[in-house]
């Protein structure tokens, strides 16, 4: 498949670009709490192109181990015959769970399987009733259909029937931390590896574990594709305006990119970089690169924020809060606000201090610091991509 303008190939979720990682390493060190990863992918021999702010899409695989686990509770060898999800080819069951089922996630039609197979006698029993949604997604949390199969060892399914009732295995998205102008023939990935106990049982998250645990660095196809972000870009090169990164966590992924470019560009906008983590000591990703940006002029300011090394909690917010006279100036002066990471938490924080130094420096009414934000989202000077 290509373009006719530019006969380049497109690469979607039916024509991935197949490649493969040329190197992986550890950001975080010894002792840290949980492990991120630095992912470098080859894109030799295609015709790949992305822009800082695009994600990547990469299609995982299950863990086979798991996936036996399962095929062990179903009954089955693995060998049975059954349709593949997404090919319709006929292929023995352990391969189309490897391949193509979300064995990690509960479709409602396994749950309504499982009530009619037991004679309604489990645990699950009404949880599909409209009103229990809430009580049927507390009960799911942390299960993954092994867990439903062994508290109810009387449920038996023919393979084809078990197939029909799994969701399929899609892609995962993640930040593109690289710029292409720095490194033409590769795209960088910055990745937590999602790791947990529940319900007794270790837990992995599928695709960030694909990628830390079960690739060949160099062997492994990894099926891959541009996911192109749409209002989360750079201002030109040529313009001042100022740039402050909010990125803890993995959410530094886009702003390594960014800065990659701003540095290969000459970009003249001042820009400061918030990042937050939990120990200075293991998790000062890519510190070495950030400083050597300090040194240079690419960073104007770089403010960290280190959760774990005192007795009460430092995050981004609190640092933004610290420097509210100068963000104040900074937003004055035109600066975009990009945030990138935890949506559920840290960017509401994030957007609660912005408020509040609205309010502080600007000397705005709550109602007036809302209305300036407002107008702020409008000229598209708050650019988020949070997960
Ligand atoms: C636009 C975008 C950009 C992203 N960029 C990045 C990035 O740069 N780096 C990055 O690391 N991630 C990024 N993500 C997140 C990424 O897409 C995946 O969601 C993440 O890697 C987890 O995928 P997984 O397949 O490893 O885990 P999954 O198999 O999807 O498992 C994750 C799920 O496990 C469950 N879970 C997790 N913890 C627990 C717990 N303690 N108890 C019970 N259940 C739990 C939750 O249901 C959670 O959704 C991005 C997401 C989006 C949408
Ligand atoms: N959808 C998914 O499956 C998935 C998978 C992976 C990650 N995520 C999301 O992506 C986020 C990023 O994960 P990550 O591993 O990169 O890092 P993270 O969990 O966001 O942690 C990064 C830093 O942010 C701090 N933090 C915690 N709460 C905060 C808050 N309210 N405001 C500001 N900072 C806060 C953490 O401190 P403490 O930990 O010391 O409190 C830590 O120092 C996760 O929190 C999660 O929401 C989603």
């Amino acid at each position: 498949m290509s373009t006719p303008e530019s006969g380049k190939p497109v690469y979607n979720v039916k024509n991935p670009f197949i490649a493969k990682v040329k190197k992986a390493y550890d950001l975080s060190g010894a002792g840290a709490p949980k492990n991120t990863r630095h992912y470098e992918i080859d894109l030799e021999g295609g015709e790949l192109e992305y822009t800082p702010g695009d994600s990547l899409a990469v299609q995982p695989t299950n863990d086979p181990v798991l996936v036996d686990d399962t095929l062990k509770a179903l009954g089955f060898t693995g060998d049975e015959i059954v349709k593949h999800p997404k090919t319709t080819l006929e292929v023995p069951i352990r391969q189309a769970l490897i391949e193509a089922t979300l064995i990690t996630e509960i479709d409602n039609k396994l749950i309504k399987a499982i009530i009619e197979k037991t004679g309604g006698n489990t645990a699950l029993a009404g949880l599909l009733e409209p009103e229990k949604k809430e009580e049927l997604k507390k009960y799911l949390w942390g299960r993954f259909v092994i867990d439903l199969l062994l508290e109810n060892p009387t449920a038996k399914f023919e393979p084809q029937e078990f197939m029909l009732t799994q969701k399929k295995l899609n892609i995962r998205l993640y930040s593109i931390s690289s710029s292409q102008k720095a490194h033409p023939k590769e795209v960088h990935l910055t990745i937590a590896t999602v790791k947990y106990t529940s319900h007794g049982r270790e837990r992995s998250g599928v695709a960030s574990t694909f990628l830390a645990e079960r690739i060949t660095v160099g062997e492994t196809l990894i099926p891959v594709f541009v996911n192109h972000g749409k209002g989360f870009r750079l201002p030109e090169p040529q313009e001042e305006t100022p740039v402050i990164m909010i990125g803890p966590g993995t959410g530094i992924a886009p702003f390594r990119a960014f800065l990659e470019e701003r540095k290969a560009t000459a970009a003249r906008g001042k820009a400061w970089l918030f990042f937050g983590e939990v120990n200075e000591a293991t998790c000062f990703f890519y510190k070495d690169e950030f400083e050597a940006y300090v040194a240079d002029g690419t960073l104007a300011k770089l403010t960290t924020a280190w959760s774990r090394d005192q007795a009460e909690k430092i995050y981004v917010q609190h640092k933004l809060l610290e420097n509210s006279a100068e963000i104040y100036a900074w937003l004055e002066q035109g600066a975009i606000v990009y945030v990138c990471g935890d949506a559920s938490r840290m960017a509401v924080d994030v957007d609660k201090a912005l408020h509040s130094i609205i309010e502080k420096e600007g000397g705005k009414t709550p109602e007036e610091a809302v209305a300036y934000m407002a107008a702020f989202k409008d000229a598209k000077r708050y650019r988020r991509d949070v997960y």
